[in-house]
């Protein structure tokens, strides 16, 4: 047993999607680090860990933030994606976008908001370039845990359009990188399987093009 939670990994897989419609209720520290810890069990290349995470939950940092993260929706948002929401709001692209617009209104309200930061190899080859592909799996393991917590969590970015000034607030080192904003707290909706292609569709066996339609 590794934390209070006892929940089946697989319900945890087909349940996580991204929930950004969150309750304001406040989420215990120890519940926060009980996810922090089960993010750093990812694998990163030669176990070198280089993530750190930011709790947020200071009103007005959490102000400062939202008002960047929204100015960088408002781009994002093209007349394109407007449309979508207009004339079909409940396509599978409009209810993303639907749901991506209420997070963008409402980001300064959630309770916690959790950065993800990395750090920036040093070598000469990659000098500077951050090591995000260590992260990713640390972030999933995150939001299976915070499931397993019943916290809804969903992966976002754009607030990297801001990502000098939100640096400065977080007092974010030059030497890594604010990859990810996780926006964690109960969820205000119910949980649901995510809308994904069917995994025989993108898979291929022995070589690329092959597939089949079914398996024994
Ligand atoms: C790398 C990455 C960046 C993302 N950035 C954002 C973002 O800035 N804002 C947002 O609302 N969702 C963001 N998402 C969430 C995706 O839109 C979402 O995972 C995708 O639409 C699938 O929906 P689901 O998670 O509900 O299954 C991001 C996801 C990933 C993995």
């Amino acid at each position: 047993m590794y934390g209070q939670a006892d929940f089946d990994l697989f319900e945890a897989i087909y349940t996580t999607r991204s929930m950004r419609r969150l309750k304001p209720d406040p989420v215990p520290d120890s519940v926060l680090v009980k996810v922090i810890e089960a993010a750093t069990m990812g694998p990163s290349g030669s176990n070198r860990q280089p993530w750190m995470f930011i709790v947020v939950t200071d009103p007005e940092t959490k102000h400062f933030v939202a008002e960047r993260y929204k100015k960088a929706w408002e781009i994002y948002f093209t007349d394109k994606a407007r449309e979508v929401v207009a004339n079909e709001p409940d396509s599978p692209q409009g209810r993303i976008l639907r749901s991506a617009k209420y997070l963008a209104e409402h980001i300064a309200e959630v309770p916690v908001m959790l950065f993800a930061c990395v750090k920036k190899y040093n070598d000469p080859r990659r000098a500077g370039q951050p090591m995000t592909n260590a992260l990713f799996p640390a972030i999933q393991n995150l939001c299976l845990a915070a499931r397993a917590y019943g916290l809804g969590t969903s992966i976002t970015q754009l607030h990297s359009m801001s990502a000098k000034e939100i640096d400065a607030r977080l007092g974010v080192p030059p030497e890594y990188s604010n990859v990810a904003l996780i926006p964690i707290g109960y969820p205000k909706g119910r949980w649901g399987r995510p809308e994904r292609r069917p995994a025989l569709s993108v898979t291929f066996w022995e070589k690329w093009g092959n597939r089949r339609d079914s398996v024994s």
